[in-house]
């Protein structure tokens, strides 16, 4: 007989495995994606509206300020397939510098999110046709076969790829290139390099929403794994990698302690950290180079006159 398994079971059992194994590390870490419940969205969607979070606004600056450029290297009645969709907020930027775009195709693993995005999209743009697609972007999957070939173009905001480490920016570029075909296209927006103390306050804000955001992750395992995390006995630390060339957030303990996961214990030395998330910074060169060897060839970067942010607009080579 088939055993039907609950998702959030299946969920909550992963989440312990990567929990355990995290912990077990020589140097302990943590995959970023679970930084992302229902809170830690929430105070991600703060984060972007921060001060210090520069990103967010100059992407958007940037979409708004090329949007004819971009128009036309997007082409007529493009497909637009969006990568790790979320809220989409810059998508409608994109949408309304488009030139009647035929199909958009959102992409996320929050099936709820994508439904409201979805709604969101069709009440604004009534002529477009919509199609979400619950999937995790960073593992191999089909775009069904009913979504027209050409022209598709993907996108990819949010500069999202940093968090991806080296290997996986390029399972990824490739993965792209393979679902836009030999006529796709791709616009993916980049974190360019700057200086550090910029870089850093970035994700070190003054009103400690980061720190929230990163410790969340803590009150998750303790909510949803019986963890005995004391949260004021960790804290949230940015720090420049500069042999990575990135961002990292850690957690790091303020004591010796020990902390139990589900029944299994963990030490921590005072000082010792938790790594929550990179988020790596490209020179224009240093992300055309990666993007090249994932199958594109760069036609355009635009930029905002600070050069803080890129998006590239690239072709399958
Ligand atoms: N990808 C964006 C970045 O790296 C957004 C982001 C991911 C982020 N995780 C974050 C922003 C943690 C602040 C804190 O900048």
């Amino acid at each position: 007989m088939l055993q039907t398994v609950d998702p959030r079971t299946r969920q909550a059992e992963a989440f312990r495995m990567d929990v355990w194994a995290g912990l077990a590390r020589r140097r302990k870490a943590l995959p970023s994606r679970w930084l992302y419940d229902d809170r830690g969205c929430e105070l991600f969607e703060a984060i972007t509206r921060l001060e210090e979070y520069y990103p967010t606004r100059t992407e958007t600056a940037i979409l708004q300020m090329h949007g004819a450029e971009i128009a036309a290297f997007c082409g007529e009645d493009a497909v637009l397939l969006e990568y790790g969709a979320g809220a989409a907020l810059k998508t409608e930027i994109l949408l309304d510098a488009l030139d009647a775009p035929r199909l958009y195709v959102p992409i996320d693993i929050a099936g709820n999110f994508l439904k409201q995005t979805a709604a969101r999209i069709r009440q604004r743009f009534q002529r477009l046709q919509i199609r979400p697609l619950a999937a995790d972007f960073t593992a191999d999957f089909e775009i069904p076969s009913g979504v027209p070939l050409t022209p598709r173009v993907a996108f990819f905001p949010g500069s999202t790829i940093g968090n991806l480490n080296e290997a996986e920016t390029l399972a990824f570029l490739s993965r792209m290139r393979a679902h836009v075909g030999p006529q796709g296209k791709a616009m993916i927006g980049v974190d360019l390099k700057k200086d550090i103390p910029t870089l850093v306050a970035a994700y070190d804000d003054k009103k400690r929403v980061t720190a929230a955001f990163n410790l969340n992750l803590l009150a998750r395992v303790n909510r949803e794994l019986r963890g005995t995390f004391m949260l004021d006995q960790y804290a949230h630390e940015a720090r420049w990698n500069d042999a990575e060339s990135a961002v990292e957030m850690h957690l790091v303990s303020l004591q010796c302690q020990r902390v139990t996961v589900d029944g299994r214990s963990f030490a921590f030395a005072a000082g010792e950290t938790i790594h929550t998330e990179s988020s790596r910074k490209y020179s224009p060169d240093g992300f055309s180079g990666l993007a090249q060897h994932g199958g594109w060839r760069i036609r355009a970067m635009w930029t905002d006159p600070q050069r803080r942010f890129g998006v590239f607009g690239m072709c399958a080579a």
